[in-house]
């Protein structure tokens, strides 16, 4: 191993640039070079890529997004795209490479493998949380926290003028975000695709909430919620059948996903970044590094996809206790 890739692939994460700069100096440290893919695998089918040595990645640990940009790439899951990605990879003489992303990635990094028997290892960057094998992934804490500021933020206006509101946080198919976001602000009710709380419950809930004399409530809802109705359905169907409520939406949408890294996420990346290196020189492939219990861990790509990473469901009867 004497050359090693590294790119970013799909959604942005805060601390995604922190590992790409742990990745970099653990390279320089073991005397071996690393080249940066621009645009995750767009950029490897392009061939558009950078030298990267320890100085290119300074003052970078705190800053959010990722240095070498992110798509989606839909060439890369064919075939053709895949050929032309490893013809670039041979041309830069490049050994192994590893992959910054979520679920999308690692399939990609998968297929890959299994194509061309190229080394690749997966270090988990999304602020969704929903990758199995490890306890936390790069961005997520990052995301809580300007979510939970977010909503202390609504909470002031919702209190002062008596409303109820709906908060849209992202999370296409996991609550980790909503669940402990909703907890830590102290939100009156959470809704996750994980469990359906059913639009009967809802009202009910929120009749009780009333009647205890709170001057404001807040429901936070991930985008990926199964309730049937999207937030500003859900919305209206409240203000029609709960009259008592005067109700107001705010979907946060993509400010989630941006700011300066929290220490956590700083430190998360940086032990996972230099892990991914380290097993790269070991000759390991086709696995994802991951914090289990705080040690660093490896899991088959295999397994952190199709895995199920479950939310603790501890933190529902805390919440239902707290919204009393
Ligand atoms: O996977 C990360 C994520 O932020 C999801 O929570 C969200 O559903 C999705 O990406 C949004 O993707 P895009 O940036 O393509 O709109």
């Amino acid at each position: 191993m004497k050359k090693i890739g590294v790119m970013t692939s799909g959604g942005d994460a805060p601390g995604m640039n922190a590992a790409i700069r742990a990745i970099v100096r653990a390279c320089t440290y073991y005397n071996i070079e690393c080249v940066g893919i621009y645009r995750g695998y767009q950029g490897l089918i392009e061939g558009d890529f950078v030298n990267l040595n320890a100085r290119s990645v300074s003052n970078i640990i705190n800053r959010g997004g990722t240095i070498l940009k992110s798509a989606r790439s839909k060439e890369f899951m064919t075939k053709e795209g895949r050929a032309k990605a490893y013809e670039n990879l041979k041309r830069a003489e490049i050994d192994g490479i590893v992959l910054i992303g979520g679920d999308g990635t690692f399939t990609g990094g998968m297929i890959f493998n299994e194509e061309y028997n190229f080394p690749c290892i997966g270090v988990p960057g999304t602020i969704d949380n929903d990758i199995f094998g490890t306890n936390y992934t790069i961005g997520y804490d990052t995301a809580l926290n300007t979510v939970v500021q977010a909503i202390d933020k609504i909470r002031d206006t919702a209190s002062s003028h008596n409303r109820l509101f709906f908060v849209e946080v992202m999370g296409r198919d996991a609550g980790f975000i909503a669940l402990n976001a909703g907890v830590g602000a102290g939100a009156e009710e959470i809704l996750i695709p994980e469990e359906n709380m059913g639009l009967d419950r809802l009202l009910e809930s929120l009749k009780r909430t009333k009647r205890s004399g709170k001057s404001s409530s807040i429901v936070v809802i991930a985008e990926g919620d199964k309730i049937g109705k999207n937030v500003f359905e859900l919305a209206n169907y409240v203000e029609e059948n709960l009259k008592q409520y005067e109700v107001r939406v705010s979907v946060l949408g993509h400010m989630q996903r941006g700011g300066s890294p929290s220490c956590f996420d700083r430190v998360l990346a940086s032990r996972l970044g230099v892990k991914a290196v380290e097993l790269l020189l070991d000759g390991k492939s086709n696995v994802m590094v991951g914090l289990v219990n705080n040690k660093v861990e490896t899991t088959e790509l295999e397994l952190a996809v199709k895995g199920h990473h479950a939310i603790n469901k501890e933190l529902i009867r805390v919440s239902d206790m707290m919204s009393i």
